[in-house]
């Protein structure tokens, strides 16, 4: 049974080119959910346009996200930008640890440094994790474990209240090659027992796993139900309003209610 408030967020990634194509697509966006019941939503422009659509949302239909965050308030990091600033246009959600993000040289010590910060600070915070690619001896297991307990390393049992893991096997994202349901379900359970082993049983069941890698509106419907997921992070199909409205959809018609 679904016992959680199902989370659906769109990355956008470095997407679009403008100002004026983000604000539109977002209100295109906005016009398409209505008011959807049962589920949250976030949407996570590039952090230039942040400050922009915070103006467009009155942050109930919609939660806006960072794609990324510096651990520390303030300081001589060039480039970066802290919780405070994003909280002071209120952004509540922060996607951490990316695959992309990785791949361009973000490390699990600076991941975990990000999700420690995110969750003292009150961000639903979303933990990237996945493989590069699966074997036969189910080596990627190990690989997601390690990653999980790297980013949450350190961080006490009363603080993991916001922490969302995405699980978005690399070979899933942008590919069109999505995990099947079953796939995501296996993972899933994975992780929360991971999770039960750092902590406990009551912490793990609490904290919402999404899956992220091709989710469109054909595929969402069953990787919610069989898949066992507590949402998506997806990517590509957020850039088009009617196709990110249909996947909230299929999420929300099959939510608690
Ligand atoms: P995709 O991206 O939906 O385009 O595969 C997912 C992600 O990278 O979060």
């Amino acid at each position: 049974m679904k016992y959680k408030v199902p989370l659906i967020v769109g990355n956008w990634k470095m997407h679009p080119q403008s100002l004026t194509a983000a604000k539109k697509l977002y209100r295109e966006i906005k016009k398409e959910l209505g008011r959807p019941q049962h589920v949250r939503i976030g949407i996570a422009p590039p952090s230039i346009y942040l400050a922009e659509l915070s103006k467009l949302t009155n942050g109930k239909t919609i939660a806006l996200a960072a794609q990324n965050v510096h651990w520390e308030k303030l300081g001589a990091s060039t480039g970066e930008i802290s919780l405070p600033m994003l909280q002071s246009i209120d952004v509540t959600q922060v996607i951490l640890g990316h695959s992309e993000r990785r791949a361009m040289g973000e490390t699990d010590a600076v991941i975990n440094k990000k999700v420690t910060a995110c969750l003292k600070a009150g961000m639903t915070t979303i933990l990237c994790v996945g493989e590069q690619k699966r074997d036969r001896n189910g080596s990627y297991f190990t690989f997601v474990e390690n990653q999980v307990r790297k980013a949450v390393a350190g961080i006490p049992r009363t603080k993991l209240d916001n922490l969302t893991i995405a699980y978005e096997p690399i070979w899933a994202i942008g590919t069109g090659d999505t995990a099947t349901a079953q796939d995501a379900q296996e993972m899933r359970l994975f992780i929360q027992k991971v999770l039960t082993n750092i902590y406990e049983r009551n912490i793990a069941r609490k904290v919402c796993i999404l899956y992220g890698g091709s989710v469109n509106s054909k595929n969402a419907e069953e990787l919610y139900v069989d898949g066992a997921v507590d949402g998506f992070l997806v990517g590509g199909a957020s850039l088009r309003a009617a196709e990110f409205g249909s996947i909230v959809k299929s999420v929300a018609s099959h939510a608690n209610q």
